[in-house]
């Protein structure tokens, strides 16, 4: 069994350590937690003006206080996070999320799928579609507006995932609260969908996080509009029966040569 949850709240725009300062005042109520998966970019705050300023706010991961501060909380609580930050290589940036853990960070996801005016300010990913194992479980990363590309997600399931860590600011309203769960059923894992609220400017953020079973049910969804902390026990051998009857795999019916273009 493995305790898997989201923490959804709105970030300071503009204030990373104000953002751990927050995350830090949730985290007593991660402590029963083994994985929690927090919103996109929510070192930073989503809605820049310019892309000087994005750079302004980006992390250097290996020498990010707001990273460290997560592993303090990892540490202190034994678990694992998932946080979607505004990274910063160099001159570029990427969205992204990290995995951290007690240790430090173990690896990261960059956004594939830049939404609208992400294309101003960030690198579309690159470093493909990667999974993490961690104790007795694997874990794939989605960010936001992936959600609508389904060949993301069905690469995390022949990759073997369980869980999916789906770190968001949703604007578009519902759609993705609306998808997620055939996400799950389609491809037999959990997903944790971690979504922020509030406004930043003209964008309105859609709150709704849900933690999605491979049955397609919905185990857990918090409301549009206020910070809520929401971690459910999950029997994780469940993602690993991608029997949808006695004669139908998810996987092993598919017809890879048929699809080819
Ligand atoms: C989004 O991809 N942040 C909508």
């Amino acid at each position: 069994m493995l305790k898997i949850g989201f923490a959804q709240f709105a970030p300071f725009f503009g204030n990373p350590h104000k953002n751990a300062e927050l995350i830090e005042s949730l985290a007593p109520e991660f402590c029963s937690a083994d994985l929690i998966v927090l919103p996109e970019l929510c070192s930073s705050g989503y809605n820049f003006s310019s892309r000087e300023q994005a750079l302004s706010l980006g992390e250097v991961l290996h020498r990010s206080p707001f990273i460290e501060r997560l592993q303090a909380i990892c540490i202190k609580h034994n678990l694992y996070l998932v946080a979607g930050v505004n990274e910063r290589e160099g001159d570029l940036l990427y969205n992204s999320a990290v995995l951290v853990g007690p240790g430090g960070m173990l690896g990261k996801y960059r956004k594939m799928h830049l939404f609208w005016n992400e294309k101003d300010i960030f690198e579309p990913g690159n470093l493909g579609f990667p999974v993490f194992q961690i104790e007795n479980f694997t874990l794939g990363i989605l960010i936001c507006f992936d959600w609508i590309f389904p060949e993301a997600w069905r690469t995390l399931a022949l990759k073997r995932a369980d869980v999916i860590c789906h770190s968001s600011n949703l604007v578009l309203p519902g759609l993705a609260q609306r998808a997620v769960p055939v996400r799950a059923v389609e491809n037999r894992y959990f997903v944790v969908l971690a979504n922020r609220i509030g406004d930043e400017g003209n964008l309105h953020f859609t709150g709704a996080s849900a933690i999605a079973a491979p049955d397609g049910d919905v185990l857990a969804q918090a409301s549009e509009n206020s910070t809520e902390v929401k971690i459910i026990e999950v029997d994780i051998s469940l993602a690993r029966n991608k029997q949808i009857t006695p004669r139908n795999s998810v996987l092993s019916d598919r017809r890879p040569a048929e699809y080819d273009l």
